[in-house]
């Protein structure tokens, strides 16, 4: 009996001793798969450092590409297209006008009505819709566009009868295409490629007005395109519209761009006529007297008169930069080469709204993979791309619950993954925050970079200059700590004296504004809308 119980009490202790040896080898395992984890995010997080230094080399050359592309077409990755509008609205525009803005995953049509002299906006009315992503992809180039103009059909069909056009005129509407375009007029241009998730082969190389307009005939609209524009130089119309110190725009959205008011002298490539003189101004009303070089960034603007000089929007297509500069980690290379558009749109992808989300979902997938972040088996929907959107990040990353319970929502409600510990929880809003960081300090350096060409970072001793940046989109709008994040950076570049003189005005909507306002500014029937 008694050598059975002893036998009994050896195997109880051998099997304890096992079970501790495994709970101990499971604990073990699980803290060497958080160091793992820990592992990664530290490499990622230096991957994508962005010191001043960095941002600097990052600016200059942006600058040199932004020099070849105004020197010669393809001479660089910046397209550093020329726009057609040649004056930049004054305020006197009188009349009913018409927008579409297309540049995303949603539409907007406008309607405004411009009072003349004074009297800025009076009536102000838009709807927004959003396109079935079959049409985005795959479709035909008709398809889209007949999906767009049924809508904007509807909205005119649907109006009272305060918004007739005089009889001596046909509705006018200004188009925002916000897709890389060489035009050849206001009101036509050729659609060199897709972006942000478009892609239908048979739209590139042709003109996107006369898209929209056989849709519109297809459709018995009677309208007529006045102006097109990319958002950004939208954005810069509607901007200079409500401010006249406004001298560039950047769109922080889906995508990402900016335009900025540059000599036409300087645009090397420009073979056609000179605009108009004097009626554009830059860097508030400054005239450029040297030319610019890198290593004299200041390239002088004084007099405060604008005569005789000829100024163009400049549509930089600055999503499209890419430099060995750019803080980079596989994950923004394996998102590149899984995009739509490989090797393409890279300062895009790194700092717009339509990736953030995506770049911290590739982050996580891996740290899954790699180290059992979530557990012993990647959650399934952890692998979905884009299924993490920039608005879930920001929630996130702006979390300031004492348990981090938005995060933990957005998690269960996204990815389906529930047992989330606080410690997870506090790495994931670490991801968030270091893909924000990287993305708000590189659209700070680009914002320097248009500074420093327009001579706009220097200021001398008792200047009373302003130099005001239009920004729209989203991204900048919602997300609050990219925006600090931002506006601090910038500060940091600029210095504290010069950072005075700038002003990053917020244009709620301000591409479709503006292209309805150039839609006006560009009329066909200027003098007939009383
Ligand atoms: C497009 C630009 C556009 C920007 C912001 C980019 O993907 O190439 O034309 O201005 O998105 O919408």
């Amino acid at each position: 009996m008694r050598k059975v119980a002893v036998g009994i009490a050896v195997a109880c202790g051998v099997a304890a001793a096992a079970a501790a040896a495994v709970v101990v080898h499971r604990r073990m395992k699980k803290a060497g798969k958080w160091v793992k984890a820990m592992e990664m995010v530290k490499d990622f997080e230096e991957k994508c450092a962005t010191p001043l230094s960095r941002l600097r080399q990052v600016s200059d050359a942006m600058i040199v590409e932004m020099q070849a592309g105004l020197a010669s077409e393809g001479g660089s990755k910046l397209k550093m297209l020329i726009s057609y509008v040649d004056s930049l609205p004054t305020g006197k525009e009188k009349g009913l006008f018409y927008a579409l803005d297309l540049g995303g995953t949603n539409f907007r049509v406008l309607r405004l009505v411009l009072g003349g002299k004074g009297r800025g906006i009076i009536n102000q009315q838009f709807v927004e819709v959003s396109i079935p992503t079959s049409l985005m992809t795959g479709s035909s180039s008709d398809e889209l566009f007949d999906f767009i103009v049924a809508k904007l059909a509807k909205f005119v069909a649907q109006e009272g009868p305060d918004f007739k056009p005089s009889p001596c005129r046909q509705r006018e509407l200004g188009f925002t295409f916000s897709f890389p375009v060489v035009q050849t007029s206001i009101a036509s241009g050729t659609l060199l490629k897709w972006t942000k998730g478009f892609s239908i082969n048979e739209t590139v190389g042709r003109d996107v007005v006369e898209e929209l307009t056989k849709a519109m005939e297809r459709h018995g609209l009677d309208m007529r395109v006045s102006a097109m524009v990319n958002d950004a130089v939208g954005t810069l119309a509607g901007g200079r519209y409500a401010n006249n110190d406004v001298v560039a725009a950047v769109i922080l959205g889906t995508g990402s761009n900016a335009a900025y008011v540059e000599r036409a002298d300087a645009i090397l490539k420009w073979h056609g006529p000179l605009p108009r003189s004097g009626e554009m101004v830059s860097c508030s009303s400054l005239i450029p007297i040297s030319e610019h070089s890198i290593a004299s960034t200041s390239f002088l603007w004084k007099n405060r008169v604008a005569n005789g000089i000829s100024l163009k929007v400049i549509n930089m297509e600055w999503g499209n930069f890419k430099s060995a500069h750019l803080p980079l980690s596989e994950y923004d290379l394996e998102l590149d080469a899984e995009s739509l558009n490989p090797g393409d749109q890279i300062f895009e992808k790194v700092m717009s709204g339509m990736y953030l989300g995506e770049i911290v979902r590739r982050v996580l997938s891996w740290m899954a993979k790699e180290a059992a972040f979530f557990g012993d088996t990647v959650p399934p929907k952890l692998k979905v791309p884009f299924i993490l959107g920039t608005p879930a990040i920001s929630a996130m990353h702006q979390d300031t619950s004492p348990d981090l319970k938005v995060v933990a929502s957005h998690i269960k409600d996204i990815f389906e993954i529930t047992n989330t510990s606080l410690k997870i929880r506090r790495v994931i809003v670490q991801i968030c925050s270091i893909v924000a960081t990287r993305g708000a300090r590189l659209s700070a350096a680009g914002i320097l970079s248009i500074l420093r060409n327009m001579g706009c970072d220097t200021i001398t001793e008792g200047e009373e200059r302003r130099t005001a940046i239009a920004m729209d989109g989203g991204l900048y709008e919602h997300y609050t700590e990219y925006r600090k994040c931002l506006v601090n950076c910038l500060n940091e570049l600029l210095g504290k004296e010069v950072f005075e003189s700038v002003v990053l005005e917020l244009s709620n909507d301000g591409s479709g504004i503006g292209a309805a306002i150039l839609a006006a500014s560009h009329s066909k029937y200027i003098g007939c809308y009383d």
